[in-house]
């Protein structure tokens, strides 16, 4: 069985924010479309959740943030919820993969996606206000070696990261990893800012190379997002690119529902107002049914952000 919303999409991932604290300030962040908490919610009450939305078909699960390594009990997070779930994997920053990896690896995480917006060590403390580029190549190594496929993702913005897209290329090429080359994306009133208005780097020209270019293309289910396989004095390199501002066939395609680290369905990353709480019914004890029911309720508040 699976749930599918007014638009015809099945709903087939759940993204769960374990947390909205992280140990790096990234100035462009749009934080998992979530607002600083303190209550997070429990292994017990995550396990739970994931244990309803298998049920009801969800089997791919993204744990992500804020930083969801930076929690004491991602590991046992991690275990509980292996069970559940086909595909379970984590977007990190890596600054703790040098000693998680293994013990991840060993609870039952598939994958990982570690971000990397750049290779320069003085732009990565410009980005992210912390000077740990070392620690999270090093982070990335072992990552490599215990994770298949291990993601990078890079948020590319103009005059800041947008002349190092090649040298990420050919960085995945021989790391065997994939590259994901992701636009700048806010909610529409943030369109005007002069945050975006300096950073935004349009990515379709680069696509349209990549047409040119790749050996292969195939199309994801997932937001129909494209992969190219582009040749590198490195050997191939794996290149997505994720462009969503104003992109209708990456909603109509999204796939995915969120849970927020406080406990809520959240439709949209970009959506307001469309938060269910569903930890405050399990503290009160609601029987799977119920839950069954916000879930159900959730799914049919779904709605495509740029259509
Ligand atoms: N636009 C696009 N991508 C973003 N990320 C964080 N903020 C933004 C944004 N405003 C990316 C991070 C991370 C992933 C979870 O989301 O780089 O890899």
């Amino acid at each position: 069985m699976v749930l599918v919303d007014r638009f015809g999409r099945p709903v087939t991932n759940l993204r769960i924010s374990l947390t909205s604290e992280c140990n790096l300030k990234c100035f462009y962040c749009h934080r998992e479309g979530q607002d600083f908490s303190f209550r997070e919610m429990t292994p017990e009450e995550i396990e739970r959740i994931v244990r309803i939305a298998s049920k009801l078909g969800i089997k791919k699960v993204k744990l992500t943030g804020g930083e969801p390594t930076i929690r004491k009990d991602i590991v046992e997070i991690v275990r509980r919820i292996r069970p559940y779930v086909e595909d379970l994997s984590m977007t990190t920053n890596g600054t703790t993969m040098k000693t998680l990896a293994e013990p991840l690896k060993e609870a039952g995480l598939d994958r990982v996606n570690i971000s990397l917006d750049t290779l320069d060590r003085k732009k990565y403390k410009e980005i992210t206000g912390f000077d740990v580029l070392p620690q999270v190549l090093e982070g990335i190594e072992k990552a490599i070696k215990l994770f298949h496929p291990v993601k990078l993702n890079m948020v590319v913005m103009r005059g800041l990261n947008d002349d190092e897209i090649w040298d990420m290329i050919n960085y995945a090429a021989q790391k065997k990893a994939i590259l994901q080359l992701i636009e700048i994306e806010v909610p529409r009133e943030m369109e005007n800012s002069w945050f975006f208005k300096k950073y935004f780097y349009p990515l379709k020209p680069l696509e349209e190379k990549f047409e040119e270019l790749a050996v292969e293309i195939r199309e994801r289910k997932m937001h129909r997002r494209r992969k190219y396989f582009i040749p590198t004095e490195y050997g191939i390199a794996e290149v997505e690119v994720v462009r969503s501002m104003h992109n209708t066939v990456f909603c109509a395609n999204c796939n995915r529902i969120r849970l927020t680290s406080t406990g809520h369905l959240k439709t949209c990353l970009l959506r307001k107002n469309d938060l269910i709480d569903i930890v405050t019914p399990i503290r009160n004890n609601a029987s799977d049914e119920e839950l069954i029911e916000i879930f159900k309720k959730a799914v049919l508040m779904r709605e495509p952000y740029w259509k």
